[in-house]
């Protein structure tokens, strides 16, 4: 690999960015942790240091407050770190209605998943391609393929954004040293489903059969970007799902996507 090389990772003190952390590690990547809780960014940190031969910096940030991308990258530039690979995996749902949502909350969730992502690859992706390495993973969803359910109105939107917006910058970056992914895990454990308070309802609802472990997510992900795939689906079940929701009708499709937010009594 040369010269080691540093990835940041948002939304690394938990479920799957912790997992991701742990892969790159393990390849050797120098690391830039990123969350709010300092606690558990603090163990993983000194979980990787002393198991590999490499740095895993934490900095501690909220990125659903205005201006958080400019603000990680000062705290990023200020500490000397230069920024080879970049994960947007940070983010989280809320399954209350559109309606029903606390606006602020709404608004958090537009930047944590679709603004900041969008602001730190332009904050961070031209100095890569001068450098002629580097990666980007963007972490989407199922839910970006799909129809569209209601109760979590605005994710499944913000997921497909993430879907087309790495396409796009894939192919703005071929030939340039940077490869770019998008990864749409299908049901993952993680804290994903106990911070939005539907663990319950998901368990009642999928067998465990349709759950993912994240580690698994993790790996398939970065063996995605390092072969410079545009798209990364885990699980042979999800990749067949994903082809036949384009083959289903609207209707049929809406129709399903309703059922399934019955199931988790959303609407
Ligand atoms: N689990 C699934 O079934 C599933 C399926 C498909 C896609 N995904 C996607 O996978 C990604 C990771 O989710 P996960 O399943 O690993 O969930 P998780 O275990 O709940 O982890 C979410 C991470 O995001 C961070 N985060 C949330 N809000 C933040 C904020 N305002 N500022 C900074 N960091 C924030 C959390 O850290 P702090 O709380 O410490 O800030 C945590 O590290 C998400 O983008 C999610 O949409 C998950």
């Amino acid at each position: 690999m040369g010269t080691r090389k540093t990835i940041a990772i948002t939304g690394a003190s938990a479920g799957i960015g912790a997992e991701i952390a742990r892969v790159c590690a393990a390849r050797g990547y120098d690391l830039i942790l990123i969350a709010r809780r300092e606690a558990p960014l603090l163990a993983l940190s000194a979980e990787l240091e002393a198991g590999h031969n490499i740095r895993a910096h934490v900095v501690t940030a909220d990125l659903g407050a205005p201006d958080a991308a400019r603000i990680l990258a000062n705290a990023v530039a200020a500490r000397g770190l230069q920024v080879d690979g970049l994960v947007n995996n940070a983010g989280f749902s809320k399954t209350t209605g559109f309606t029903t949502t606390d606006p602020a909350a709404q608004q958090e969730m537009i930047r944590v998943m679709l603004s900041v992502p969008v602001e730190l690859a332009r904050l961070w992706l031209p100095a890569m391609k001068q450098r002629g390495w580097g990666r980007i993973v963007n972490v989407a969803s199922m839910a970006g393929f799909l129809q569209a359910t209601g109760g979590d109105t605005l994710y499944g939107p913000i997921k497909s954004f993430m879907i087309k917006f790495s396409q796009g910058l894939w192919v703005e970056s071929q030939g340039s040293g940077v490869h770019v992914s998008v990864v749409c895990p299908g049901y993952t454990y993680t804290e994903f489903h106990d911070v939005n308070g539907s663990r319950e309802a998901v368990s009642a609802a999928y067998p465990k059969w349709m759950w993912l472990q994240a580690d698994r997510v993790a790996r398939d992900a970065w063996d995605a970007v390092e072969a410079d795939k545009p798209r990364c689906i885990p699980g042979k079940r999800y990749q067949f799902l994903s082809v036949v929701s384009k083959l289903l009708p609207d209707s049929v499709g809406l129709k399903t996507a309703a059922s399934h937010a019955r199931k988790l009594k959303r609407v």
